[in-house]
């Protein structure tokens, strides 16, 4: 067993940490306040090779490993959660369904523009009656010609109103149920689709979410991603992989609700001492920093299985689960820490509580993975 990374991960740690040093957490408060989209960011991430980092070199990527892309996210997130989960969907939700089911002219053809960050990806599953429920898709595709004809809404689709390129779930044959379900490459710009609500959320506010409206839109036969029918085991694949992203996001957010505790226990003086010095507030640091370690192996080991092509959907889940709950936590206790100040939106960690929460949610809320992880115990 062997806890090092290697160059390549201390390599990219060291790069990602600095990018976002320097050009993200500056300026995350006012995205966030303004709830805009950091598209300039994005772009230069795309540059870094950040946007498809596990996309082999033959279709533009930057051929690193999953543990590497574990380590970007975290530290964007570390940064700007909100930038962290929109490299994260790009990576994980669009790229890696497109690697690991398109075919080779459907991977040349999307791969380069997405992990070069030229274009930006979604993945749209969820409707107002298929949420946790997510085989319970309305959305339909019907086969006219040489095109399918997609009718339905989509909701809380992250990068939904910017993304060029769309991972679509939809019932080819509704009687089948979960195995009608077929995925489909969009793309922005085909008739009869367009971007809807931009949602106005409690956090994440620079990532986009919006609704997704298909009316009679026509996608050619040869977007079709994998057979017809597979969708839905397309979709909870690919989710096993968007896991150890919001997983890693997770480590992230903890990890600046640690480091922003620790240095203002150090400063904040009250009753003649630094509050670093009383052991109520040691105590909340100590159990910040474990949690958040634990948080960090789980997801690293997560990132190592699959990159050894072993089944990680037990490992995923338990990631993103204890991930995001250790993240609410440190950043429920880090605004304690700041008391007052700690609720005023000139302190990071604010905005940190805020977006922590949603963590616990999308890809999943902690009540699917704990069902996902029962299933795998009981299989
Ligand atoms: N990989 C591949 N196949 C899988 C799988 C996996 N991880 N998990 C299950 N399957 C297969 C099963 O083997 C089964 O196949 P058979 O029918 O051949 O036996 C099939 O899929 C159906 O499995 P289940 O019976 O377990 O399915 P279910 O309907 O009971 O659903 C669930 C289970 C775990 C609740 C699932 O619906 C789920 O994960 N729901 C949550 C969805 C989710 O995470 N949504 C978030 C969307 S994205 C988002 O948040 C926004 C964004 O933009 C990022």
């Amino acid at each position: 067993m062997d806890f090092d990374l290697d160059e390549q991960q201390q390599m990219i740690r060291k790069m990602a940490r600095e990018f976002a040093e320097k050009e993200i957490k500056p300026v995350a408060g006012e995205f966030d306040e303004k709830a805009s989209f950091p598209s300039e960011i994005i772009e230069k991430l795309g540059e870094l090779g950040f946007m498809g980092m596990m996309v082999p070199e033959e279709y533009g990527g930057a051929a690193m490993d999953c543990v590497s892309y574990a380590i970007a996210v975290e530290e964007i997130s570390r940064a700007d959660a909100s930038t962290g989960v929109t490299m994260s969907v790009t990576n994980s939700l669009a790229c890696q369904p497109i690697l690991d089911y398109g075919n080779e002219e459907q991977k040349k053809k999307y791969l380069p523009d997405l992990a070069q960050g030229k274009t930006l990806g979604a993945y749209s599953l969820t409707e107002p009656e298929a949420g946790s429920d997510a085989g319970n898709i309305q959305t339909t595709a019907v086969l006219d010609g040489d095109h399918y004809v997609v009718n339905g809404t989509k909701i809380f689709v992250t990068n939904g109103g910017k993304a060029d390129i769309i991972v679509l779930f939809a019932a080819t044959n509704k009687e089948a149920k979960t195995k009608g379900i077929s995925t489909f490459i969009v793309e922005k710009g085909m008739p009869g689709f367009k971007a809807g609500k931009k949602e106005d959320k409690m956090g994440m506010r620079a990532s986009d979410t919006s609704e997704l409206v298909f009316e009679d839109c026509r996608v050619p036969k040869e977007n079709l991603l994998g057979k017809e029918g597979a969708g839905f085991k397309i979709a909870l694949a690919t989710l096993d992989g968007g896991r150890i992203g919001i997983a890693a996001q997770a480590v992230g957010i903890g990890q600046a609700c640690l480091e922003a505790s620790i240095a203002y226990s150090k400063e904040r003086e009250q009753f003649g001492r630094t509050i670093c010095k009383f052991q109520a507030i040691q105590w909340i640091l100590a159990n910040m920093a474990t949690d958040i370690e634990a948080a960090r192996l789980l997801t690293y080991r997560t990132a190592h299985l699959k990159e050894k092509g072993e089944r990680f959907t037990m490992a995923a889940a338990q990631a993103k689960l204890f991930a995001s709950e250790a993240a609410v936590r440190a950043a429920i206790n880090a605004v304690q820490v700041h008391g007052g100040y700690g609720y005023m939106k000139e302190y990071d960690v604010e905005r940190y509580f805020r977006d922590s929460k949603l963590t616990e949610i999308y890809e999943g809320t902690s009540e699917v993975q704990r069902l996902v992880i029962a299933a795998s115990l009981l299989r």
